[in-house]
This record gives C-alpha cells, sequence and structure tokens, in this order.
C-alpha cells in the first residue's frame, strides 16, 4: 500500500500508544517517519523493529530548541518534511479548585504550548514541502473528545484540548494560501498505556471499567490505537485534500448523542 508514499512524516509521543499505531499505519503506507519523544528506549526499540524508513529522536516538545533539533534531524535523514503529527500529551484528572500553578502549568505546558512549539519549528520545512508537491502538506494534532466537549473532573486537560481546536481552525486559515492543510483527531477514551487515567478510580478493576466504557459507545466496540491512526492515515493523505480545519471524532458515535 502507498497512500504515503515519498513523504515523510514526524510524529510526537510517536513512541506509544495512539502514536505508535500512527506510526507503523504511516510506514505501512510508504511515509518515511521520524518518531520525537521523551521515551528514548521506547522510541529507539520501535525504531530498530520497523527498520529502514523509522527513525528515533528524543524531543521533549515543550522545549523549542529540541524541537528544532528534531526538524533538522528529520531533514538531516529524510531530506523534507511533509507531514507533522502532533500527537505527544498527558493526562490530568482531578479537581480544578485544587489544582496548584506547577500542575496548571505542566498540563497546559504538554497538552498545548508544546504542540504550538514544534508547530513553529516545523513550519519553514512544511511550507518548503508544501512548494515542492501539488498536494501540499499537512499538519495534524491528537486533540480529545475533551476538545469537543467536557465532563467533570478534566479541566484542565479540557482546556488544553479545546485550544488545540482554535489553534487548528486559526492555521487551516493562516495557511491554507500556502497549501498547508491542518487538521484534529479527536479520540474518545482509547486502549493504551494512559487508559486508566481516563476511568479515574476504576483502575483497580479495570475489566469493570472496559465494560461500563464500552456501553456508552453506540458502536458497541472499544477503540483501539489503529482506529486513530487509520483517521490520521486518512487526514494526512491526499484523499483529504479538500479537507482542512476539522475536528474528527474517533468516538463510536459519543459525539452523536
Ligand atoms: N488514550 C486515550 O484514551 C486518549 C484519548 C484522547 C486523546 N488522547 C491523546 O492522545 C495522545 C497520545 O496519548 P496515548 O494515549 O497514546 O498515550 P501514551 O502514554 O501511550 O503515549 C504518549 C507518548 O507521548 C510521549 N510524551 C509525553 N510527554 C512528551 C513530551 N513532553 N514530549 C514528547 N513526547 C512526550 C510519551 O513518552 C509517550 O510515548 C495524547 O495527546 C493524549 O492526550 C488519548
Amino acid at each position: 500500500m502507498s497512500r504515503l508514499a515519498g513523504r515523510v512524516a514526524l510524529v510526537t509521543g510517536g513512541a506509544s500508544g495512539l502514536g505508535e499505531a500512527t506510526v507503523r499505519r504511516f510506514r505501512a503506507e510508504g511515509a518515511r517517519v521520524m518518531v520525537a519523544d521523551i521515551d528514548a528506549a521506547r522510541g529507539a526499540a520501535l525504531a530498530a523493529a520497523l527498520g529502514e524508513g523509522v527513525r528515533f529522536v528524543r524531543c521533549d516538545h515543550t522545549r523549542r530548541a529540541e524541537n528544532e533539533a528534531a526538524v533538522a534531524a528529520t531533514l538531516a535523514a529524510f531530506g523534507s518534511l511533509d507531514i507533522l503529527h502532533n500527537n505527544a500529551g498527558g493526562p490530568f484528572a482531578g479537581a480544578f479548585e485544587s489544582a496548584d500553578d506547577a500542575t496548571l502549568e505542566r498540563v497546559v505546558a504538554v497538552n498545548l504550548m508544546g504542540v504550538m512549539k514544534m508547530t513553529q519549528a516545523a513550519l519553514p520545512a512544511l511550507r518548503d514541502a508544501a512548494k515542492a508537491r501539488e498536494s501540499g502538506a499537512a499538519i495534524l494534532f491528537t486533540s480529545s473528545l475533551q476538545g469537543i466537549k467536557a465532563r467533570p473532573n478534566f479541566s484542565i486537560y479540557t482546556v488544553a484540548k479545546h485550544g488545540i481546536v482554535g489553534l487548528v481552525r486559526s492555521l487551516a486559515l493562516e495557511l491554507a494560501p500556502a497549501g498547508i492543510r491542518v487538521n484534529a483527531i479527536c479520540p474518545t477514551v482509547t486502549e493504551t498505556p494512559m487508559l486508566p487515567k481516563f476511568l479515574p478510580g476504576m483502575a483497580d478493576d479495570m475489566a469493570e471499567a472496559r465494560r461500563r466504557f464500552r456501553a456508552t459507545i453506540p458502536l458497541g466496540r472499544m477503540p483501539e490505537p489503529v482506529d486513530t491512526a487509520n483517521a490520521a492515515l486518512f487526514l494526512a493523505s491526499d484523499e483529504a485534500r479538500l479537507i482542512t480545519g476539522v475536528a474528527l471524532p474517533v468516538d463510536g458515535g459519543q459525539m452523536a448523542g
């Protein structure tokens, strides 16, 4: 399969969960992929397992210099950057009232500041790529269902994930003349190592937590990372050439209700 043949992608948080599934799908469709993550052990192991065409760079996306270095490493390894997938993020669950300054800053940094800094670092290379290819370049973000709705006790995460959707809409308009499409994926709770954090108070009985959660999904299927990865693949590919500025739920119908 070659829906991304000739493309180069950089995936933050690509060492685990939704990012890892996306790296695998992008590679299977012909892209060369840079995995950018703070988890060097997992990231390097994934790159080694996938072989030629996948590299790893250690990168904390909250640090501007590390983002610039990750983009430079991508250009050095593969010669261009056509697709940026801002996927890295981290959970927050708890009462808003009692969150201290360090928590407010950490959750916003890892879920919102980091994706803005990485996008700025990647834009010169994405602009070059868009000039070189009629179908342009693409930026994706992993927001969340919490980017388009809310539930109690996820407030700071919800603020950051809503912020991503605002950024997507703004950048879609700002970058359309340059041929760069900008979209977000909004997964519901999905089977990744982050899962216990999204089902608070139930982590001691995950089987029961999964059963109860699955019952809230109209399609009745527990979301898997590949479901999000397939949505990312579509939005990154030329099949989505007229799609920009959307926040696409991957939720088995939860948002329809
Ligand atoms: N799993 C879910 O239920 C779910 C639902 C909606 C949205 N999301 C979002 O999906 C994204 C991926 O989450 P996941 O579930 O795959 O989690 P995960 O924990 O499996 O993977 C997250 C990856 O991001 C990396 N990471 C964390 N902080 C980083 C930083 N500062 N710089 C670079 N890399 C960093 C981690 O090392 C890890 O490899 C996150 O943005 C998360 O908020 C997850």
